[in-house]
């Protein structure tokens, strides 16, 4: 038996940070094994921010891609492609334009609730207008069956399914209709207890250096009941405890649940355990990811061969859609 097709990725706009892990990354690491995955730099997709500094665009995608490695992404297995390189997904996305009503895409949540943000960071634009249009051709260019995605982009994903669907109606085709792969995906927050946001600058990157990771989980907010040493704390109110939940073995976790409620456990030790841990997690995927960096030729051939993978599918999706429509 195949295995059933997932077509997923992250949109180019900067370095991973721990929030990508959690979220998204970690599910694809554990998915790889049962689909057959297709994961993209979606840099189309990132320009809908970076518009304004392009040159910054592929320097991010070549991160990724190395970050992807680096947490045990296997590129044997899984396709690992950058989106502007495959212009396949261009193409059916302005077939998709064209069968997509506006309405659809002003009905959808992320587009509706965000015009006065998108005004103010000027990317109130056709570009963003039809972010979802581009995401159901990603999908639909690999044939892509299953999509993970966390609660909140389900609606995305329906909406690419519409799409599929109009488009399967209209030239008689049978492209799949992706169906979802519902992943747990906790929210994390970031260091001062506000949601993880690049322009909070509030987060950890996927891979921080060593020296960084201190500095960052030394000034991590903590329950603000504990004002000298000897008040006692509750971890359920610290963000720092929130990250042990994540990092931390459940004995150790224990621990320091009653250091913190007796006031035995000072916030600046807690810390450094939590610093300990994540560091440690941390290390080898950081030595991966310099080395790839620092060897352009073999990230080069990771990408090229990935990228040749990926547009041969999208050729052969193509011309089975065009030839449905006679063009
Ligand atoms: N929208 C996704 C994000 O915010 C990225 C993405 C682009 C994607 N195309 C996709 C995800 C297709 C799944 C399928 O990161
Ligand atoms: Fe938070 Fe740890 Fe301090 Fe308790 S001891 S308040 S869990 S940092």
């Amino acid at each position: 038996m195949s295995k059933a097709r997932l077509l997923t990725g992250t949109r180019t706009t900067g370095s991973l940070h721990i929030g990508h892990y959690w979220g998204t990354i970690r599910n694809w690491i554990a998915l790889q094994n049962d689909y057959e995955c297709f994961i993209g730099a979606m840099d189309w997709h990132g320009m809908t921010s970076l518009y304004k500094n392009t040159h910054e665009i592929m320097k991010f995608n070549r991160e990724i891609i190395a970050e992807l490695v680096a947490w045990e992404i296997n590129p044997e297995k899984t396709t690992l492609f950058i989106q502007s390189l495959v212009p396949e997904h261009l193409e059916l996305f302005i077939i998709f334009a064209n069968l997509t009503p506006m309405g659809w895409l002003e009905r959808v949540p992320t587009w509706k609730d965000s015009e006065e943000e998108n005004r103010q960071a000027d990317t109130h634009n056709l570009g963003r207008f039809a972010y979802p249009v581009l995401q159901a051709a990603d999908i639909a260019i690999y044939r892509g069956q299953v999509v993970p995605v966390g609660q909140d982009q389900v609606a995305h994903l329906e909406l690419s399914r519409e799409i599929i669907r109009r488009c399967n109606s209209l030239y008689k085709l049978k492209l799949p209709e992706p169906k979802p792969v519902l992943t747990d995906t906790p929210v994390l927050l970031g260091l001062d207890g506000r949601k993880m946001s690049k322009s909070y600058n509030n987060g950890i990157l996927m891979t921080e250096e060593e020296s960084s990771l201190k500095k960052k989980t030394n000034a991590m907010v903590t329950d603000p009941a504990r004002v000298r040493r000897n008040d006692p704390g509750d971890p359920e109110k610290c963000s720092v405890f929130s990250y042990h939940k994540l990092y931390t073995g459940q004995d150790e976790q224990a621990e320091i649940i009653s250091g913190c409620k007796s006031a035995a456990l000072g916030c600046g030790d807690c810390k450094a355990k939590l610093f300990n841990n994540m560091n440690k997690k941390m290390q080898e995927p950081r030595e991966k990811k310099k080395e790839l960096l620092n060897q352009p030729q073999l990230l080069d051939q990771i990408i090229d061969a990935g990228c040749t993978k990926a547009r041969q599918e999208a050729q052969g999706t193509l011309k089975i859609i065009k030839d449905a429509m006679k063009l």
